[in-house]
């Protein structure tokens, strides 16, 4: 491979195999990833206009990469946007507001947020009847899944509402990642166009003005049980003084990010795949009607919704919402028994892991069986992380299966969501796996249950 650097004679280790430029694939930017990733095995490299760019995507190799966050430090792709916030910190810093943030997290805490995902639920599709889309007119079920997931996301973690300014912030979030995704995705940036970037910056003013909004009317009323408090009461690791406003936005920042657009993400794909596999969805139905029988589910019947479980777990495989984790090396490093220069960006790919011939059996094909109890010895150790793996590993993962656990079942009691198109939705890799343009559906009523 074609680099200038100074590579010492000493060193044995070879530099990754690949090629020396990749031809952009716009129609599926995915596809030149799984080429590398099959061609030339777990470790690849490959210039990028950004820069010699390595992909990981071996399990044992990823593993090495992610669990090892003082070799390889996370790429700040997103610290425009989120700051020193939880998702992009590192060290002592990290370790202490991740220490300040888990008791939120623990999943018997967030199983109190139940009834506040239900009534997010409910409140949603009270708002498609409203806004006309229960007549069979299409609409993009992207954007409406942020409206579910976003409600929740901001009363259960953050203890208010904010109502009037939804739709403001739904669109400055969407906006915003849009940018993140022309800044910080080196490997197709020349894909997004330039001109997104003033849209994008008055999206961020926007974003940021709605969170201080926030803080500065939570900061004045009591004390609660609730993550924003837990933050007031925080210290500084470094100061020992209280957190400025400045780093509880950026702590906010990433929990909206991190939490509400993934999981909106994750519902999207879950309704995808459900409307493209009439079996599934079958099965579903025979579930919800044992179970729930028309309700909203309590937790004791989530624990009894295991076929709906596995749904999201498979739909979490194929569409991982996290598509890959870039990080840094920060010295001369190797992995796989390959070189790594200093300063080179890895990028390990959690949709190649997941979507491996090697490690799964049809692997484009949608089948939650394959979380079933008992197949679960069939899945390869570290081959399934879409919640990351290490001392990063996702922080919202029990709250994100839960909201699926709750938004689903509801939703799909009282309506059919049905894609607009036969042709397939092509998911591209932006910060988050999206398709291009959304995906159209429209919705049926489901009978009413007498
Ligand atoms: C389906 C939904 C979700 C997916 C697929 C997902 C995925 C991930 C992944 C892959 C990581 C690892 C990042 C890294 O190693 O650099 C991560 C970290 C993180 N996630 Fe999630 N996430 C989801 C939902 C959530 C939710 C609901 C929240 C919060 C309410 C959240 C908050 C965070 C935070 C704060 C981190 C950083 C943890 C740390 O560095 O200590 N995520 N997530």
């Amino acid at each position: 491979m074609a680099r200038s650097m100074d590579i010492q004679p000493e060193k044995a280790l070879p530099l990754p195999p690949g090629a020396e430029t990749v031809e952009a694939d716009e129609e599926n930017p995915l596809a030149p990833i799984e080429k590398l990733c099959r061609k030339y095995g777990p470790v690849t490299g490959f210039q990028t206009r950004f820069g010699y760019t390595v992909l990981v995507s071996g399990a044992a190799e990823v593993r090495e990469v992610l669990f090892n966050p003082g070799r390889f430090k996370r790429f700040e792709n997103l610290r425009l946007l989120i700051g020193n916030g939880l998702l992009q910190s590192e060290g002592p810093y990290w370790r202490a507001q991740r220490r300040l943030a888990q008791p939120r997290f623990h999943q018997k805490t967030v199983e109190t947020y139940r009834e506040i995902m239900a009534r997010a639920a409910t409140e949603a599709m009270t708002a498609w009847e409203a806004k006309g889309l229960t007549d069979g007119g299409p609409f993009d079920l992207a954007r409406e899944m942020m409206n579910v997931a976003l409600p929740a996301s901001l009363e259960s973690v953050l203890g208010t509402r904010i109502e009037s300014r939804t739709e403001e912030l739904n669109q400055a979030t969407f906006d915003v990642m849009y940018y993140m995704a022309f800044l910080g995705n080196p490997l197709f940036a020349a894909a997004f166009g330039a001109d997104s970037t003033p849209r994008a910056r008055s999206a961020m003013k926007l974003f940021d003005e709605l969170i201080m909004d926030i803080v500065h009317r939570q900061r004045n009323s009591e004390a609660k049980d609730d993550f924003l408090s837990l933050l007031f009461a925080g210290r500084d690791p470094d100061t020992g003084e209280p957190l400025s406003d400045e780093q509880i936005r950026d702590e906010i920042a990433t929990i909206l990010l991190g939490g509400h657009e993934t999981t909106s993400v994750m519902l999207m794909w879950a309704w995808y795949c459900i409307a493209s596999n009439p079996e599934v969805e079958q099965r579903l139905h025979q579930e919800w009607e044992a179970v729930l029988g028309g309700r909203e589910p309590t937790l004791e019947d989530v624990e009894r919704l295991t076929y709906t479980r596995m749904t999201l777990q498979e739909t979490l495989r194929l569409y991982p919402p996290i598509w890959g984790l870039a990080r840094r090396a920060l010295g001369e490093d190797s992995v796989g028994g390959y070189l790594i220069p200093k300063e080179t960006l890895l990028i390990t790919t959690i949709i190649e892991l997941h979507r491996s011939p090697e490690h799964w059996d049809e692997p484009l094909r949608f089948r939650p069986e394959r979380f079933d109890d008992g197949n679960a010895a069939d899945i390869p150790k570290d081959t399934y992380i879409p919640f990351g793996e290490g001392p990063h590993t996702c922080i919202g993962k029990h709250f994100a299966m839960l909201e699926g656990m709750i938004a689903i079942p509801m939703i799909g009691q009282r309506y059919r969501i049905v894609r607009e198109s036969a042709k397939d939705a092509v998911p591209h890799p932006y910060i988050t796996l999206r398709p291009p343009g959304g995906i159209a559906v429209h919705l049926e009523r489901r009978p009413e249950r007498r």
